[in-house]
């Protein structure tokens, strides 16, 4: 009857209020207080790139648009960083975040080579349709050009040339000759697995490249045409200085004068000076003068003391000296060590700017180049893929600011890494290490300017994290980290802070 259910009642609440209170108590028992939980997240986020900046109102709201755009894109059935690039780059052209990256303006390429800076339709439709060009096909399946205005002395590689203009018109229809020639100048292909399946393949196809592409460009007339095409490609992708690493091979006439290497850097600056006056807001352009590795010491010695004198005469172009070329294979910068170190025993500042570390080879001898390069005072690391593995390394890189330059694409389609996620930058990133992002060998990987590279970075290294922030500080820090002099790298920024506001207003 009524009051033993009323009984029951009240025990059956009892038993349910002390089960529930039970409960609440173990989940809240030991929970970390929340508030501290926010605080930990905000002082990690604070450390990454870009984690320290403050964003205006309009920044903010850019920001989480961004954010908005990049959420869709990670959850996609493909995520562009994920696939090798030459497969990822329609959809990354089809991307809303790449078409913002575009019109962002990125400050300065600061490691690019000389001979990619041009797309490759242009060498093939435009350079190669000019008067007098000469091709041979050489027995391992490549090919020379040579501008001439008689037929040219077969050459150890290359026994027999033919007129182009010739040869096309022999062929009937040229586009698909044309593609051809274009293969021998670009890594790019619709199958990247099947066509590099190793390092030393696609390397070999690498430096092949450039020998094919050195017949077109090192033609006086041709180099100034180039030079200017590859600065006007960077313009338009909202780049406004170059610092180029470059060989300073001989150039040549059609009558075959061979110039000196001086007339090389000159024809850099005019162009560079004509190309300024055409495009004010464009700052200027220097060169990192490059030696091979595959030279001997005495040859590398000869090419330093060659650069410190080249510096000496136009100090406004030549920005330091370099050692390029497969570091895998080659030799290291130690063994090179009596001439890196012709320098700092002559008295003279010529700066360096190495390539170090670009190799997955963990504690190699080659893996020892990144230390060796800070050793010598290095004031960039070209890559430093490996500089994450090299605590000690990358405490110097970091109190000295040396930055790193970071070439996402180049050391996917060299085989370093295959899905961007897992590139070792993102250690660097997230600790706000000194970075700028760069290109390396557009023409050969099929980009152009930087965007390609700072789309990988900004989503595929960067993650979610990366925000506006991240992008304000790596194109600041192009500048910052530029060879410079102070009141260049003042003048450059304020005309990228005055680009940047324009840009933030224009898509907020
Ligand atoms: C080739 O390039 C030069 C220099 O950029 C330009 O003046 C010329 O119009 C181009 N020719 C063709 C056929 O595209
Ligand atoms: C590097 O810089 C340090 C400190 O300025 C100097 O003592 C050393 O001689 C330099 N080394 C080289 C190889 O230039
Ligand atoms: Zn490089």
């Amino acid at each position: 009857h009524l009051p033993a259910s009323g009984v029951y009642n009240s025990i059956l609440w009892a038993v349910v209020s002390y089960v529930l209170l039970l409960w609440l108590v173990r989940v809240t028992f030991g929970m970390p207080d929340p508030a501290k939980r926010d605080q930990l997240r905000r002082d990690e986020a604070s450390q990454q790139t870009g984690g320290r900046i403050t964003l205006t109102v309009a920044e903010q709201k850019l920001d989480s648009h961004l954010r908005k755009l990049k959420l869709q894109e990670m959850s996609a059935a493909q995520f562009p960083p994920a696939l090798h690039f030459f497969k990822a780059k329609r959809l990354i052209e089809k991307s809303p975040v790449y078409k913002i990256l575009q019109k962002m303006p990125k400050g300065a390429a600061l490691h690019i080579h000389s001979t990619s800076m041009v797309s490759v339709e242009w060498l093939v439709k435009n350079v190669t349709y000019r008067p007098h060009c000469y091709i041979c096909f050489t027995w391992d399946n490549s090919v020379r050009f040579l501008f001439s205005d008689r037929q040219p002395f077969p050459r150890w590689d290359c026994f027999y040339w033919q007129l182009l203009e010739t040869l096309r018109a022999r062929l009937g229809d040229p586009t698909g000759f044309d593609y051809s020639l274009m293969q021998h100048l670009t890594l790019f292909t619709e199958s990247p697995e099947s066509e590099y399946p190793t390092q030393d393949i696609v390397w070999e196809k690498f430096e092949k490249a450039f020998i094919v592409a050195a017949g077109l460009i090192s033609h006086a007339p041709v180099l100034k045409d180039y030079v200017y095409k590859g600065l006007q490609e960077l313009y338009y992708d909202n780049i406004m200085y170059l610092e180029l690493r470059c060989g300073l091979s001989r150039t040549y006439e059609l009558d075959g004068t061979i110039h000196d290497k001086v007339l090389t850097l000159k024809i850099f600056h005019e162009v560079t000076q004509k190309f300024v006056q055409d495009y004010p807001d464009f700052l200027g352009a220097r060169i990192i003068i490059s030696a091979h590795r595959a030279l001997g010491v005495s040859e590398v010695k000869a090419a330093v003391k060659e650069a410190i004198q080249l510096q000496k005469d136009f100090p406004d172009v030549v920005a330091g000296f370099d050692i390029v070329g497969r570091e895998d294979d080659g030799k290291t910068l130690w063994f090179f060590r009596e001439a890196l170190s012709l320098p700092a025993q002559l008295g003279s500042m010529l700066p360096f700017f190495f390539h170090a570390g670009e190799t997955d080879d963990e504690g190699s001898d080659v893996d020892q180049n990144i230390l060796d390069a800070l050793l010598f005072n290095t004031s960039r690391i070209g890559h430093g893929y490996a500089l994450a593995h090299h605590p000690l390394a990358k405490e110097l890189s970091r109190k000295g600011n040396i930055a790193v330059e970071l070439c996402p694409i180049s050391n996917q389609v060299l085989k370093l890494v295959s899905d961007l996620r897992n590139h070792p930058a993102v250690v660097l990133m997230s600790e706000g290490h000194p970075l700028v992002i760069s290109s390396d060998d557009p023409s050969l990987f099929g980009t152009s300017g930087l965007s390609y590279d700072f789309y990988q970075a900004f989503v595929g290294i960067g993650g979610l994290k990366a925000n506006l922030g991240t992008l304000k500080e790596l194109a600041s820090n192009s500048i910052r980290y530029s060879s410079l002099p102070a009141n260049l790298k003042n003048k450059l920024y304020g005309m990228w802070l005055k680009k940047w506001d324009l840009f933030v207003a224009k898509n907020s």
